[in-house]
């Protein structure tokens, strides 16, 4: 049996990643230049990705890499620090060690603690405070790159950011740093309004779709390299996804799997957008009706006629302001995005298909 060359669920491996030269070239420059860079994009661009490429190529540098994905409190908080620091290799993680006995911190043992009885449990903002000064002496003693990926959920637990704020701001010079998150106008926020610990810290980066040749090359590739043959198979599903990378990917793995070996991915168009629209059903219905009323409403116009204010809202009796409202909510969260010329639509696009095969004009 072939492995299926699209891989949909999870981070790629770094030498899975293509057609992002450009920003993996321009995250590189900025880590090595010590610019602290905020990544933006919605859920599943990439970023992930991308950053694990960027870390393996900066060969000379060890990365301490922190997952924040829904933490909901300040100990929920340092365990992930703790985690990530314990998971550290060579140099760093030697010296990350031995700091850590210097203040009488068991490396790797926080969550175990933090769960133990009440009384000997250490107070979570002293333990962080702790770990992040040896993370700080860690980094500064031996080249070191800080990912801090889904940052933007710090902002539900209070005290999160300015202590890491506290803790890095005179160390911007002696280690790389970069944020990334997913949801954007919360990642924006945190850099760009005033009373936020890290207002005006980093320099903000966006991560886009993929492009149409981009695209393109990796149906090609993944087809030719299992002995079959993508033909316009790559233009097609462009077409669909506008680039979304993990729709892509997954689009691409539902024709692959109509392919016999030998045969054209664009012969098993049919047969993969089926596959595709079978496995999204259950899970975009969920996702709709997740929403409020005027949010299912605003979707639905802007995904049937590609507009909030159009037909399609007349027909829902979808009020203006309503629309707005809803507009600034959906951009907050990630579910709409703009297009390079401004135009706003649906970020996922099987959520898209699926409203527009569910209500169709
Ligand atoms: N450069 C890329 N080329 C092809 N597919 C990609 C690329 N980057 C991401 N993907 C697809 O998107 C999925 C999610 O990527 P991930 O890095 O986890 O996104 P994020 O961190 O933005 O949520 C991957 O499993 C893969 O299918
Ligand atoms: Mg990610």
């Amino acid at each position: 049996m072939d492995v299926s060359p699209f891989p949909y669920q999870g981070p790629l491996e770094p030498s899975e990643v293509s057609g992002r030269d450009g920003l993996i070239t321009d995250l590189v420059t900025r880590i090595t230049r010590r610019k602290v860079t905020a990544l933006l994009g919605p859920r599943r661009y990439g970023k992930t990705s991308v950053l694990r490429r960027v870390a393996s190529e900066l060969t000379e540098i060890e990365t301490v890499w922190v997952d924040l994905y829904e933490v909901s409190s300040l100990a929920d908080v340092a365990v992930r620090f703790d985690t990530a620091l314990a998971g550290a290799r060579g140099r760093l993680a030697e010296l990350a060690r031995r700091y850590s006995l210097e203040v009488s911190l068991n490396l790797g043992g926080l969550k175990v603690s933090l769960a133990g009885p009440a009384r000997n449990r250490p107070d979570p903002a002293l333990s962080f405070a702790l770990l992040l000064e040896v993370l700080v002496r860690t980094a500064t003693s031996t080249p070191t790159l800080l990912i801090v990926d889904e940052f933007s959920s710090v902002s539900k637990v209070a005290g999160a950011a300015g202590a890491m704020r506290t803790a890095f701001q005179h160390h911007y010079r002696d280690f790389g740093l970069v944020f990334a998150g997913s949801q954007p106008s919360m990642m924006r926020s945190l850099f760009t309004h005033q009373p936020q610990p890290f207002y005006g810290q980093a320099d903000l980066v966006d991560i886009g779709p993929l492009d149409a040749a981009a695209v393109d090359d990796i149906v090609g590739r993944g087809f030719a390299g299992t002995e079959r043959r993508a033909g316009r198979l790559g233009q097609l599903i462009f077409d669909y996804s506008g680039g979304h990378p993990q729709r892509s990917m997954q689009l691409a793995d539902c024709c692959w799997e109509n392919t016999p070996p030998g045969g054209f991915g664009h012969d098993a168009w049919a047969d993969g957008l089926a596959q595709m629209r079978r496995l999204c059903a259950d899970p975009m219905e969920r996702m709709f009706s997740d929403h409020t009323a005027s949010e299912r409403q605003t979707l639905r116009a802007l995904a049937v006629s590609g507009s909030i204010f159009g037909l399609e809202a007349d027909l829902l009796d979808l009020a203006k302001s309503t629309a707005q409202g809803a507009r600034t909510t959906l951009i907050d969260s990630g579910d709409l995005v703009a297009d390079d010329a401004g135009k706003l639509r649906v970020t996922d696009p099987a959520l898209a298909d699926w409203i527009r095969e569910r209500f169709p004009l």
